[in-house]
């Protein structure tokens, strides 16, 4: 992968209604993230036309997180759809399996890169065996893992994990594979509805590759400075880890 710097990392979650909003943000934030993240709430509410507009006041990559789960064919057709809005990334629930693999491989030659959701941040333990997970796997991260292999085995890019299983999928997959993070937040910051939080240093430090912000940016008095202090901690863990000792 080219060298990313630390501003490249951070994916911000539009998480807006209408394209004016939208765009708005994106021009705002336009030298300080990125990729823009376009996830259910706008693009129910904006309609396909957003992606362009957001690329048009942004400049920077589009991340279309709208996390597919059907069969093979549905999510093959929509991935099409997402190579044609000229998507960078795209989600999928990795429970779909390998019968994927088909349209994963459709995707990644038209410049999609579909990622793998594992298992979402705001999920806990007891709300995995609530929608009847099988009890051995009421660990986020033996899920996290079993998925991220999946995902792997069906020809995705990457996977979407919380910063702590980073480290554990990184040390399975240590090239090639993307890692990208959500649930992040300043040690300042509200935790809001996410269960597995880190911080944008953890994550990073973790070996994740993008971290995916929304709140703590949208919601701060000067989302731009808010975004600033996060490049500057994924700067500093990206220092360390170039510092850290190679192994023999
Ligand atoms: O930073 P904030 O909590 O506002 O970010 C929420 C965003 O992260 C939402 O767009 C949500 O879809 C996304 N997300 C998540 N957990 C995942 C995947 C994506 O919270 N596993």
């Amino acid at each position: 992968m080219a060298e990313l710097t630390p501003k490249d990392r951070i994916i911000f979650a539009l998480d807006v209604q209408g394209t004016d909003e939208a765009a708005r943000l994106a021009g705002l934030l336009k030298d300080s993230v990125g990729v823009f993240k376009i996830g259910l709430e706008l693009f129910v509410s904006a309609g396909p036309q957003v992606v362009s507009a957001v690329r048009d006041a942004g400049g920077a990559k589009i991340f279309l997180d709208l996390k597919f789960h059907d069969i093979p064919a549905t999510i093959a057709g929509a991935l099409r759809s997402a190579a044609a809005l000229k998507a960078d990334f795209a989600t999928v629930h990795c429970e779909g399996g390998r019968s994927l693999s088909e349209a994963a491989k459709e995707a990644a030659s038209a410049g999609v890169n579909v990622l793998g959701v594992t298992v979402l941040t705001s999920l806990t333990p007891q709300d995995l065996i609530d929608s009847g997970i099988d009890p051995e796997y009421k660990n986020p991260l033996d899920l996290v893992l079993h998925r991220a292999l999946l995902a792997r085995m069906t020809g995705f890019a990457g996977v979407v994990c919380s910063g702590f299983e980073a480290k554990a999928v990184r040390e399975k997959f240590p090239d090639d594979f993307l890692i990208i993070t959500p649930g992040i937040r300043l040690e300042s910051d509200s935790q809001d509805d996410q269960a597995r939080v880190s911080t944008p240093y953890e994550a990073i430090s973790n070996g994740a590759d993008y971290i995916v912000v929304g709140r703590p940016i949208r919601n701060a008095p000067d989302p731009v400075k808010a975004a600033q202090a996060i490049a500057s901690d994924v700067e500093r863990a990206l220092k360390d880890l170039s510092n850290r000792p190679k192994p023999l």
